[in-house]
């Protein structure tokens, strides 16, 4: 009996690794592919276009900062792999005005074609103790991080459907699957992308369109370099229980995904167990990915909690030290 129910799930499960395939999209051609990336001018954003490039595409880059964005283009053709391949270059805000970023990336379509891939990249963070932070930058964090995402991809997402195909990414965070302390400000925007991502991959999945939504841990760019000369105690002492990721590792994992059409996209044994953890009710594009939901969701649930205690721990000694160190303070 024992060996007839061993061999129905060992057939069950043959079963589904096979149909597997069949349910899942079919990848993304990058070659001669248009790819737009927002915050291209640097770090993640950089990477991602360089390895699109790399791979025949087309390039959009999206930034602010006019100087840095023609730098990075100089630096980004220096990969093309036929002579036809372009990078384009707009400055813009894309957390500012919704026409003008519709505008913008109009004519970027009349220039290099529809949009095939979207890479919403461009983000910010500012850390700090939640009394500590200006009312202002959660404001400000939630306009650049998570509507700096909706207006380029409201502005994409008609083509796409009326073409029946694209790719839309969403680069999040690790700190968007989980809150830690400093993050009061920054968590919640990427946690918002989560919420959009889920409920835009329901609305286009039967238009063939496919959404990704990226967790990278830290890594190493101008911005993180930024955000750590103000980090709290608290904030370095938890980030340094995990290595700091390279760029280019962390691009090459998520253009990845998003050629696969993979809604999850997490980097190194850390990034995989949070995703696992927290895949709730997120879709899963293939079999596969939701058995190993299912069989590692608990014991990587036992892990989390020792994480989870660790990091109470390191709060509360910060806590203790810090209050020691002003009640000497005044007895001196
Ligand atoms: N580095 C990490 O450890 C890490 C970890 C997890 C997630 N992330 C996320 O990954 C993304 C990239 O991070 P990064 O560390 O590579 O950042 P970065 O080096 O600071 O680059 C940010 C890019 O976004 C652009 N940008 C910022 N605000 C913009 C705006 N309002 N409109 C248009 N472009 C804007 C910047 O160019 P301009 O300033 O010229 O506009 C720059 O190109 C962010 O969303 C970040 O939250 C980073």
């Amino acid at each position: 009996m024992l060996l007839l129910a061993a061999a129905f799930v060992v057939g069950f499960v043959l079963l589904l690794y096979m149909v597997s395939p069949l349910i899942s999209p079919k990848p993304l051609k990058l070659p001669g592919a248009h790819v737009v990336v927002t915050g291209g001018s640097s770090g993640i954003g950089k990477c991602i276009a360089i390895e699109c490039y790399k791979q025949g595409a087309f390039i959009t880059l999206i930034a602010r900062d006019e100087n840095k964005l023609l730098q990075t283009k100089k630096e980004i053709e220096k990969y093309s792999v036929n002579d036809k391949q372009v990078v384009l270059c707009i400055s813009v805000d894309v957390s500012k005005d919704y026409e003008q970023v519709e505008n913008v990336l109009k004519q970027a379509q009349e220039k290099l074609g529809p949009v095939d891939l979207l890479v919403n990249c461009a983000g910010t963070s500012v850390t700090g103790k939640f009394e500590a932070i200006e009312v202002n930058s959660f404001e400000r964090l939630m306009a650049v991080n998570y509507l700096g995402s909706v207006y380029p991809s409201r502005a994409v997402i008609s083509t796409m459907k009326e073409r029946r195909m694209g790719r839309i990414v969403f680069v999040s965070s690790q700190a968007g699957q989980l809150g830690l302390f400093g993050y009061t400000a920054y968590s919640p925007t990427k946690f918002a992308l989560r919420g959009l991502a889920e409920a835009l991959q329901m609305e286009v999945k039967p238009y063939n369109i496919y959404v990704t939504v990226a967790y990278p841990p830290d890594t190493d760019t101008p911005g993180f370099a930024e955000e750590s000369k103000t980090k709290p105690l608290e904030t370095k002492l938890i980030s340094e229980t995990s290595s700091v990721c390279q760029a280019e590792q962390v691009a090459r994992v998520i253009v990845k995904d998003a050629i696969q059409g993979n809604f999850n996209s997490s980097v190194g044994s850390d990034g995989y167990m949070l995703s696992i953890l927290t895949s709730g009710m997120s879709p899963v594009t293939s079999i596969t990915e939701g058995l190993q939901q299912v069989v590692c969701m608990g014991i990587f649930r036992i892990i989390g909690l020792f994480y989870l205690g660790s990091f109470d721990s390191i709060v509360r000694r910060c806590m203790m030290q810090r209050e020691k160190s002003e009640s000497t303070d005044k007895t001196e």
